[in-house]
């Protein structure tokens, strides 16, 4: 029986509580978090705001925002123990020294309302040694089919990758459903085709899959959409998507 502590109840923290529950080989010992929470009822697990409260367990994963991470890991009042972040961007070194130190980040998005599945999720794990890699890959594969050994700098270069697919091409969501909402469109009308996007890389490759005009190279479509968002914020933003497509797939600028 692995022995956990959770320090931060938010997106991840909440995501990996609900995660560990369902396995008999992970006791969530307690809940740290620096605000009260309101549980639902029957919840049983011990909770503290208080960081020197905190009970002796195997591992204590801090899921914090990627700023405060350090200053908390510092604020720790044991040694020697294996204290691991949850951060796709902040390197190992930055743990304090005082514990042994991990990384245990899930690669996938969370937001609180929003179920996941845990199984499908890589768990990209580092450590700086042996033993303690192998307690995150027994950890991880407790919850997860898919955990890998990346390190601090593999992991910066994965979360670059994973803002543009994730965080950018959310935000060209939002986009879209301005422009629709403008037009008292629905954005539901798109999402056959966001779907339908995704689902083709499960057989082609993104450079494969990429079609529209800025691909096709069809410019008075593009002439046309550009005029079309005249006076828009999101003008910019196409022209410099269409030129780095054209770029791309052309060579050429507009
Ligand atoms: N969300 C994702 O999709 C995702 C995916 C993979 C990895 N991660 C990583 O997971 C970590 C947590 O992200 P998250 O999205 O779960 O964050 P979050 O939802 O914003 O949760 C932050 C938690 O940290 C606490 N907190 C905030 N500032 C603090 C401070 N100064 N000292 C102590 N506790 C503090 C908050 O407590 P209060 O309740 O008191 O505000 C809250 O419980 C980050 O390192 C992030 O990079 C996130």
């Amino acid at each position: 029986m692995i022995k956990a502590i959770i320090l931060g109840f938010g997106n991840v923290g909440q995501h990996l509580y609900h995660a560990f529950s369902k396995t008999s080989k992970i006791d969530v010992i307690q809940i740290y978090n620096r605000s009260q929470i309101n549980f639902s009822e029957g919840f049983q697990t011990n909770f503290t705001t208080e960081i020197t409260q905190l009970k002796e367990a195997d591992i204590y994963i801090i899921a914090v925002p990627d700023d405060t991470i350090k200053v908390l890991s510092e604020t720790l009042s044991f040694k020697n123990k294996l204290v691991v972040h949850t951060s796709g961007s902040v390197p190992i070194s930055y743990l304090s020294d005082n514990n042994k130190k991990g990384v245990f980040y899930p690669l996938q998005t969370f937001s609180k309302n929003a179920e996941v599945d845990f199984k499908t999720i890589p768990i990209c794990i580092e450590a700086n040694n042996k033993e303690d890699l192998e307690s995150l890959k027994q950890l991880g594969l407790l919850i997860s089919e898919n955990v890998q050994e990346i390190n601090s700098k593999e992991r910066e270069q994965l979360h670059l990758s994973a803002v543009f697919v994730n965080n950018f091409v959310n935000y060209l969501y939002q986009v879209g459903s301005d422009l629709l909402m403008d037009n008292s469109l629905s954005f539901d009308l798109l999402k056959p085709l966001i779907i339908e996007t995704a689902k083709k890389l499960e057989s082609l490759n993104p450079e494969n899959s990429q079609t529209g005009p800025a691909k096709r190279n069809d410019l008075k479509t593009i002439e046309n959409h550009l005029h079309l968002l005249e006076g828009s914020p999101y003008k910019e933003l196409y022209h410099k998507l269409t030129i780095s497509i054209q770029e791309k797939y052309n060579g050429k600028k507009l």
